[in-house]
């Protein structure tokens, strides 16, 4: 077991460095950088006039971001979590797809979901890693992540590769006039990511935040559901409370919970008007004395108004929740690492939920 964790501590450390290699076979073969085209051959033809996307856990932040991306450029797109799907399924029209976004494409409750779209005559899209796996199979179409195997319950590299693969099938179902830069975005990525990795202060962070009661995280637009996977995988791993927020609905509640025992890491990118309103409700929380982390690209002042800084590099913001979520992930590593926590194992959780 040692030499598979190749000199790491954990899987999920390991997994975590593996992301630029990962990124970069996400992408091979699939994007065309002089045009900015994306293709696909397992998506070829693909023109749905409406999309539903079914997921559980990281994976639903995943098909949020991805649905997300889709309504952007003009498609009628959706996520659920896989377990409400199956309460009252949404209706479709005839032309549309419902994409499973499944890391091991055995999760029942997302295997329902979809099995009920082919149910009622609805074609099929199986987004996940496990080729073979019964989503893959199931499916009428596949989109192969290609992350590799990922050991850790807590899943990390697997999310990244979702969030790119998303933006593929955005570039094939909707590709925008800003199709070439998101193709550049994608080329640079991993090395993004592994400058990040190189030199990141997620373990000062960590380290200075550890004994905190709790801990909350927002973000706005694209970083919505980077904020609701940087509290997952500090509530999966660390077993302390973590939340995560729209930005704009902290103060219809969470405020309420606010205090200087509870940093709250704010996403924010860009300096357009969704990083101007995230930096003001970054504002509200330090006159609550709560401590501010910002996870930021440094184009707007949000830094200014921080007690730490995790910097990222500048990128499109269709591709920036990616290296957003590398440094939220490494704090919550060692967090979970300062605490001994059972890392790779959490306590009640396993990494693939087969009974609904
Ligand atoms: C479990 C795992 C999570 C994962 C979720 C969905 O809860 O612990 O890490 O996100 O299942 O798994 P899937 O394989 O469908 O992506």
């Amino acid at each position: 077991e040692e030499t598979a964790k190749s000199g790491y501590d954990h899987y999920m450390l390991k997994e975590i460095h593996e992301q630029p290699r990962a990124l970069r076979k996400c992408l091979r073969g699939r994007v065309d950088e002089l045009t900015g085209s994306v293709e696909v051959e397992s998506l070829a033809g693909l023109d749905p006039e409406s999309v539903q996307f079914v997921a559980c856990g990281t994976s639903y932040h995943a098909a949020l971001f991805g649905a997300r991306l889709l309504r952007e450029s003009g498609v009628h797109a959706q996520a659920f979590l896989a377990s409400e799907y199956a309460t009252a399924p949404p209706p479709i029209s005839d032309g549309g797809l419902v994409v499973g976004v499944t890391q091991s494409g055995e999760t029942a409750d997302t295997l329902a979901a979809l099995r009920e779209a082919r149910r009622r005559g609805v074609e099929t899209l199986a987004m996940t890693n496990v080729v073979g796996s019964t989503a893959a199979r199931e499916c009428d179409r596949t989109l192969f992540i290609r992350a590799g195997p990922e050991i850790g319950v807590a899943a990390t590299k697997t999310f990244s590769s979702q969030v790119v693969a998303a933006n593929l099938l955005a570039g094939v179902v909707a590709s925008g006039d800003d199709a070439r830069e998101i193709v550049e975005a994608l080329r640079d990525l991993p090395g993004q990511v592994q400058a990040i990795l190189d030199d990141t202060r997620a373990a000062k962070v960590a380290e200075t935040y550890v004994d905190s009661e709790g801990y909350f995280f927002v973000g706005r637009g694209h970083h919505y559901p980077v904020a609701l996977e940087g509290a997952l995988k500090m509530k999966e791993i660390t077993y302390k409370h973590a939340e995560g927020f729209p930005a704009g609905e902290l103060k219809h509640g969470p405020l309420a919970l606010v205090t200087d025992e509870t940093p709250v890491f704010a996403v924010v990118t860009g300096d357009g008007p969704e990083a101007t309103k995230t930096v003001g409700n970054v504002k509200e929380v330090e006159a609550r004395d709560a401590p501010v982390v910002a996870v930021t690209d440094g184009a707007s002042d949000a830094g200014r108004f921080a007690d730490a800084v995790l910097e990222i590099p500048e990128t499109h913001p269709r591709v920036a929740p990616v290296l957003a979520n590398v440094q939220l992930q490494l704090v919550a590593y060692h967090v979970a690492k300062r605490l001994g926590r059972s890392i790779d194992k959490p306590r009640n959780l396993a990494k693939s939920v087969t009974v609904e």
